[in-house]
């Protein structure tokens, strides 16, 4: 969405057209709410730029047959090493030499994704919060074999989709989920203990600490199964971190299927 509404012309892959449907209606929206605020005196501007930006974009369920006529590829699929790397050896066999791949993990190690491929120096990552259109923020992440040209190629990209890139080594969690995740995690064992509801945790770091989101509104708006893949990868490194510590609370709501608001319950129910 943010790259077709600064004038880059964009593919979206993915596993099925029910899913691109749904995901383009998602894009819709969005434009709808950036545009009645960006546009707000013009009407038909703000139409003319939805128009604009959803030319920009087309879908596709097949990235191999896509990927050649590509100078980027983002890649946003499920956390898992295994089916990520998959996936990028398959595109590095049909993308151009000069194509760069970038994954916004969360948390996964971008080297290891780069070595499943044989462009490691035209290799980083890109990661995006959520909500992206409105969050400013990326992080550029730079491995040991990642070139200064794909570097500040990644950096340029970022600018040009409007947003302050960052750059972080290839640490986990990088900058924001290495402080953002052992807080949330830190909120759910306060809660476990007893010490505090979940509703005044939340209302005291949104009133004494100025976050928009308190931790369990923040943790079913990123979803509780991408905190749980985060903090079991990490804990997976580090055993005896407690700051990676798994937690009971989480682990049972993801087993039950409650994943947060994308399916209507997490640590709060929604309509
Ligand atoms: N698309 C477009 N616009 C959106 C949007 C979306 N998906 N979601 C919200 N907005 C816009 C609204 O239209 C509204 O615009 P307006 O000011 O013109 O009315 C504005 O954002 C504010 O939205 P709301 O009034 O609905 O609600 P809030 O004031 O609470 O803001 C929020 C919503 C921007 C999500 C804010 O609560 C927030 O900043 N929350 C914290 C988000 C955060 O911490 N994100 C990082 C998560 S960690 C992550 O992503 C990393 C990953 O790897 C796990």
């Amino acid at each position: 969405q943010v790259a077709a509404a600064s004038g880059h012309s964009v593919v979206l892959v993915d596993q099925s057209d029910e899913i691109l449907k749904k995901s383009t209606k998602g894009i819709e929206e969005s434009l709808k709410r950036v545009t009645k605020k960006k546009f707000a005196d013009k009407p038909e501007a703000g139409a003319e730029f939805i128009k604009k930006t959803l030319k920009n974009l087309t879908t596709s369920t097949d990235a191999a047959s896509v990927v050649h006529s590509t100078d980027l590829v983002i890649e946003a699929i499920v956390e898992n090493l295994e089916v990520k790397n998959e996936l990028f050896k398959t595109l590095d066999k049909f993308a151009p030499e000069h194509t760069i791949f970038a994954s916004n993990t969360s948390s996964l190690q971008i080297t290891k994704m780069a070595n499943a491929t044989t462009r490691q120096d035209r290799f980083g990552g890109l990661h995006f919060f959520n909500p992206v259109p409105m969050m400013k923020l990326v992080e550029v992440i730079k491995t040991p074999m990642t070139s200064q040209k794909t570097f500040e190629s990644l950096v340029d990209f970022s600018k040009a989709v409007g947003k302050s890139p960052v750059s972080c080594k290839d640490t986990p969690g990088f900058i924001v989920n290495r402080l953002l995740v052992p807080y949330m995690m830190e909120a759910v064992r306060l809660f476990e203990r007893g010490d505090a509801s979940k509703e005044d945790i939340d209302v005291a770091m949104k009133l004494g600490a100025g976050y928009p989101m308190g931790p369990f509104e923040l943790l079913d708006y990123v979803g509780l199964d991408t905190s749980k893949y985060i903090i079991d990868g990490w804990h997976s490194l580090e055993p005896n971190n407690p700051l990676f510590a798994p937690s009971p609370l989480l682990n049972k709501l993801v087993e039950e299927k409650k994943l947060g608001k994308k399916t209507g319950e997490g640590f709060y129910k929604y309509k």
